[in-house]
């Protein structure tokens, strides 16, 4: 299976064709009287995203009623009232600004003690099946070629569970934080398993940082040394640039 790249001029009309996915999906499924399950990402890359989501609930009537949410992952050490949790990230980007019900929406437990984070990630990972399996995984790429935090190496097999982070991914993470000292070191993450298991897959890359490391997932050899190139794997993958994510194909 090869990745399908939609390469657009601006950031926005990447945007504009992911958010257009995401409707797509939530009202058909709306109209059928069913849910949709989509797992959710963070970090500076969906954040535009998030905001023509909350313009199209405002604007347009689009409802999140009927969707069930599964982020890919959390530090650990960081509960969701901390301003850098995921959990708090996708409060305030998003959920907070939709009609989801924040019932149905997960994110992995950063502060767990040790001896229960491997049940919570195996009921995690049920949680996920229970709703019937994420319909659209939303993914960011790292430029050590993580997706969710799955860092080098991580095999295609790999499920949710407790991962230590790369230095590279605490340098560039840094920035939100304020001082490299307090980014976490670990973190728990969906697999690149469980990432494999969605029905579809839109992973998004801006700039030019990230463009060397989008054509070793896309071009280079499928290894766990850039998780992301797992996504060969997948049969419907699509990867949405601007020209500067782009620019190494
Ligand atoms: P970024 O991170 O969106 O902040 O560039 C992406 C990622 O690490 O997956």
């Amino acid at each position: 299976m090869a990745i399908t790249v939609q390469t657009y001029t601006t950031k926005e009309e990447a945007v504009r064709v992911a958010a257009d996915a995401f409707e797509a999906l939530i009202r058909e499924r709306a109209k059928a009287g069913k849910t949709a399950v989509l797992g959710l990402a963070t970090g500076s890359t969906p954040i535009a995203l998030y905001k023509e989501l909350i313009r199209r609930h405002k604007e347009n009537g689009l409802s999140f009623k009927n969707v069930i949410s599964f982020n890919l992952d959390e530090y650990c050490g960081l509960p969701g009232t901390h301003d850098q949790s995921y959990r708090y990230f996708m409060n305030d980007q998003l959920f907070n600004h939709i009609d989801i019900d924040k019932a149905n929406t997960h994110v992995p437990l950063g502060t767990l003690p040790d001896a229960e984070i491997d049940a919570h990630c195996k009921s995690y990972e049920e949680a996920i099946k229970a709703a019937g399996g994420i319909d659209i995984q939303l993914l960011g790429i790292g430029r050590t070629g993580h997706i969710g935090f799955n860092e080098p190496p991580s095999s295609a097999e790999s499920r949710t569970r407790k991962v230590h982070l790369d230095e590279l991914t605490r340098k560039d993470n840094a920035v939100f934080f304020g001082d490299l000292a307090k980014v976490p070191h670990y973190a728990v993450t969906m697999g690149c398993g469980t990432v494999l298991d969605a029905k579809k897959v839109l992973l998004l890359a801006w700039g030019e940082p990230k463009a060397e490391i989008v054509a070793k997932s896309i071009k280079g050899p499928q290894t766990e040394q850039v998780p992301a190139s797992w996504l060969q794997k997948h049969k419907d993958c699509v990867f949405i640039l601007d020209k500067a994510a782009a620019s190494k194909l």
